[in-house]
């Protein structure tokens, strides 16, 4: 029930901040729908799951609050889908909100002084959290008060303000950018990794029973090869390949369905997207195969430096094309052979399906 409740707003929330673009709203709603709403209902990651399952079984037990929870791991990996999960075992009310939106400490104060018993008080992106608003945090995480001036000059005085017990759930794609005080504050520490094709298989599987959408199991394991290690990605391709299927087949998505579909895409059989092919082949031609450092490869490839380093290069990391050094990134002889350039020749377009 709570968390219709979050979905309803999430989808108000989109709605206020993006009023003319429908295709946005529709992908959002899509995403809510195949969002996993209880730890059975997430697949993979075994055991982070069984982990949570035994910190909220013993929290529920003692009729405490679970402790707070910091979240790591790269975009679409599901850390909001794990915080309202969180929310959901512990019966418990949930307030999300992200720490660009908080700008002044009674922005902080305002939610901390209104949450209620035992519930979970989700921050995304902590690591953008100003440095007053973490000091506050501090306290409230450790001691459930917050210090509140009254007044100005030397008539202002402190407050203490008791706070309920609650968690404070913070979830990051940046682990080295929180600060070591805030960091060590979290009791319980969740790094969320890639997925492997067999996880992404069961994800897949799952949103296409949702969707109502056939897909034979072929296609299901080509599918979850080729979605970077990521459930959110997963779930997009998935619905661009139903289009494909309903208008150029009989809606069944097969495996060549998904091989016509993702090259269309410009999706190769690795999963790798044109910019991924790009900031390779960019630092091979431009930089000697590197190092280069991320502002410098970030102009080169008309790319922002965030999108840089949160979305492409975790992934050109783990499958082992790229590696960063103190000096910048380099290109590995794996990325040669994918773009088909021997170390002294040119750059061919990566091989597509
Ligand atoms: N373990 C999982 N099982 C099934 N579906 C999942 C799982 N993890 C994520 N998803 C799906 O992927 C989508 C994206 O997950 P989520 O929004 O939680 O990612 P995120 O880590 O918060 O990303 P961001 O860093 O961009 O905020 C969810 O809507 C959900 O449908
Ligand atoms: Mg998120």
């Amino acid at each position: 029930m709570i968390h219709d409740k979050v979905d309803e707003i999430e989808i108000e929330e989109t709605a206020v901040s993006r009023p003319v673009d429908a295709a946005y709203q529709e992908e959002d709603r899509q995403e809510n729908i195949l969002r996993p709403k209880y730890l059975t209902d997430f697949q993979g990651q075994q055991s982070i799951k069984d982990n949570l399952s035994v910190f909220i079984k013993a929290a529920r037990g003692r009729g405490d609050a679970l402790d707070h929870t910091f979240i790591v791991g790269p975009p679409g990996l599901g850390k909001t889908t794990l915080a309202s999960i969180i929310a959901n075992e512990m019966h418990s009310e949930i307030r999300m909100t992200s720490a660009p939106a908080l700008d002044k400490p009674k922005d902080l104060a305002g939610i901390l002084t209104n949450v209620s018993e035992n519930s979970v008080f989700f921050i995304d992106e902590i690591h953008r959290l100003k440095p007053a608003l973490e000091e506050m945090l501090y306290i409230a995480m450790e001691d459930f008060e917050i210090d509140w001036v009254i007044g100005q000059g030397p008539a202002a005085r402190t407050m203490r303000v008791p706070l309920p017990r609650f968690t404070l759930i913070g979830a990051t794609t940046k682990a080295g950018s929180v600060s070591s005080p805030l960091a060590s504050r979290f009791g319980i520490n969740i790094h969320i990794d890639f997925y492997n094709p067999e996880e992404l298989s069961t994800i897949i599987a799952r949103s296409a029973r949702i969707l109502d959408t056939k897909i034979t199991d072929k296609a299901v394991m080509t599918l979850a090869g080729c979605s970077r290690g990521t459930p959110r990605i997963a779930n997009r391709l998935l619905r661009r390949l139903r289009d494909f299927a309903s208008v150029l087949g009989d809606g069944t998505i097969t495996d060549s369905i998904v091989r016509e579909g993702l090259g269309r895409l410009g999706i190769d059989g690795n999963g790798l997207e044109k910019m991924d092919r790009n900031i390779l082949r960019t630092i091979i031609e431009f930089y000697g195969g590197g190092p280069v450092g991320a502002d410098t490869l970030s102009i080169s490839v008309g790319e922002a430096v965030e999108s840089l380093e949160d979305y492409y290069e975790p992934y050109l990391i783990q499958q082992g094309y790229l590696k960063r050094t103190q000096r910048g990134r380099c290109v590995t002889d794996k990325a040669y052979e994918l773009l088909n350039v021997r170390k002294d020749g040119n750059a061919d377009q990566g091989l597509l399906f």
